[in-house]
């Protein structure tokens, strides 16, 4: 007889996000290539291990035809991934339109783009309609796959409709609905067109999470103000059904940084890189190529440190690892020549025969690479305009403990909450307005001169954040929270 498993058994969790952490790439009729998806929603999942998941979403490729169909399910099976199919229409409209041409700038308090605001506003309506459409479709994959018991995690923008969809196929489903980005201001949201349906089909969940208690209290006051419910200390009722709303910080999976850099591989990229840039200090930023990340600002302000700082043009060096990102998008696409143009224009200002002072690189690096640029930065700038939380400041955080480098971070000014990571690593980090480019000049140079004993004394604060606050941890917190969540609901209907 079959030997009983000595585990422990463990819940079964269904992730569902627009994006799997691995992206396909077409090889051949039926044979396909998996490469890791970019952002900080996969980094923080790619951390979460206590737990039975399957991962829902789109592979990031058009795949039209039945074989390709077959075959990259059974490729992605081996990850535990399981795709929903969208065709190139519904991507056109659904993921570039509503989502990152509409939803994604206005989360991020930058308004519709200015050059399209009328065709934005002309095409609305059928962007919304690819959007339910869409949403509807990967509802009916995560029927497919449910199994009584399961815990249903829907994240972020992309999947606002979903709660609704799940709600009305199976009530007593357990669903989650997480946001990875700010959720701005109800005066901002009520701009939405969309606004009411969307927070009702939110409201559906059990329980809806966010990285910091200032989205919660947005998304509440949008709830209170627009569809006129009542607030509450644990968050909005609507007749009688509560919808519990809190902040749930995220973090990453720190040992997997922290172990890697014992890696040969790793030690070998440290010790070229060290000889590559002996004799200079090295800042380094790496961010999705998105208009939320601030990277012209930036590199302007690193212009400034240099036009101020003469005697440092030769003993500083920048490198900028911009990860390529929407590419379909024009706003994107206006973004990536803006910044080349800034580039080319400052290394061939203060550039000399032997070297320049920004490196900008149009690419993701693998896992080792990235952790050994962590591990020989002095100075990380990490200055986006706005971010939901900002991970690339915790990775960089991570490795550093030897070196004991300096991160430059966007600030919390009053209520104004830039990066969500300021809240966090905030007594730890040089804390900058990203839009104020003197600012920011004069945080690197201090951050260049800090003396080792604030060094130490910043990294530790922040190390220790880095290592307790987990990816592991959050998600742990959000599925026990989502459990009792149900439970007291059922409590509360046979009362
Ligand atoms: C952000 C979003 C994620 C998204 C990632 C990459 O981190 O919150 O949901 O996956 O950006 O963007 P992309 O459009 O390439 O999936």
């Amino acid at each position: 007889c079959e030997k009983p498993d000595a585990r422990p058994l463990r819940q079964r969790l269904l992730v569902v996000a627009n994006r799997l952490p691995v992206s396909a790439v077409r090889r051949g009729e039926d044979s396909w290539s998996l490469e890791m998806s970019a952002g900080g929603l996969v980094s923080a999942l790619l951390g979460v291990k206590e737990f039975e998941a399957r991962w829902i979403g789109w592979a990031g490729v058009n795949v039209p035809d039945e074989v390709g169909q077959k075959s990259l399910t059974k490729a992605l099976a081996e990850k535990r991934c399981i795709p929903v199919f969208l065709d190139e229409e519904i991507v056109h409209q659904y993921y570039n339109g509503y989502c990152n041409n509409i939803l994604w700038p206005l989360f991020h308090y930058l308004g519709l783009p200015q050059e399209d605001r009328l065709a934005t506003t002309r095409s609305f309506q059928s962007q919304f309609a690819a959007y339910k459409k869409a949403n509807q479709m990967f509802a009916d994959v995560v029927h497919q796959h449910y199994e009584e018991g399961d815990v249903v995690w829907c994240h972020d923008y992309h999947l606002m409709f979903l709660p609704k969809c799940l709600k009305e196929y199976n009530n007593s489903m357990k669903v989650g609905w997480f946001l990875h980005t700010p959720f701005p201001s109800s005066e901002i949201h009520r701009t939405l067109p969309s606004r009411s349906d969307l927070l009702r089909s939110v409201l559906a969940a059990d329980l809806v999470g966010f990285h910091t208690y200032d989205y919660a209290r947005h998304f509440v006051s949008a709830c209170t103000r627009i569809l006129g419910l009542e607030g509450t200390p644990e968050g909005v009722e609507d007749q009688g059904r509560l919808t519990r709303v809190a902040a749930f910080p995220i973090g990453i999976d720190s040992d997997r940084f922290i172990r890697a850099l014992e890696l040969p591989q790793v030690q070998d990229h440290i010790k070229e890189l060290k000889e590559r840039f002996a004799g200079r200090k090295v800042m380094l930023g790496v961010d999705r190529l998105d208009m939320i990340k601030g990277i012209p600002q930036k590199i302007l302000a690193f212009e400034k440190f240099l036009e101020e700082n003469s005697h440092w043009r030769d003993k500083v060096v920048l490198l900028q690892i911009a990860v390529p990102t929407r590419t379909d998008v024009p706003e994107y696409q206006k973004l990536t020549s803006q910044v080349h143009e800034i580039v080319g224009r400052i290394n061939g200002r203060f550039g000399t025969l032997t070297a320049v002072p920004i490196h900008h690189l149009d690419r993701s690096l693998d896992f080792h690479a990235l952790c050994a640029l962590y591990a020989v930065t002095d100075v990380a700038l990490v200055t986006s305009l706005r971010d939901g939380m900002n991970l690339v400041s915790y990775e960089f955080v991570a490795c550093q403990d030897s070196k004991k480098g300096v991160l430059i971070l966007s600030e919390a000014f009053c209520i104004l909450k830039f990066a969500g990571a300021a809240q966090s690593l905030g007594a730890g980090a040089i804390l900058v307005n990203p839009w104020n480019i003197t600012e920011v000049a004069d945080s690197i140079r201090q951050a260049l001169t800090m003396l080792p004993e604030e060094r130490e004394k910043r990294h530790q604060h922040n190390f220790e954040h880095v290592t307790t606050h987990t990816a592991q941890e959050w998600a742990e917190t959000f599925v026990s929270e989502l459990n009792d969540t149900v439970i007291e609901a059922q409590i509360r209907t046979r009362q």
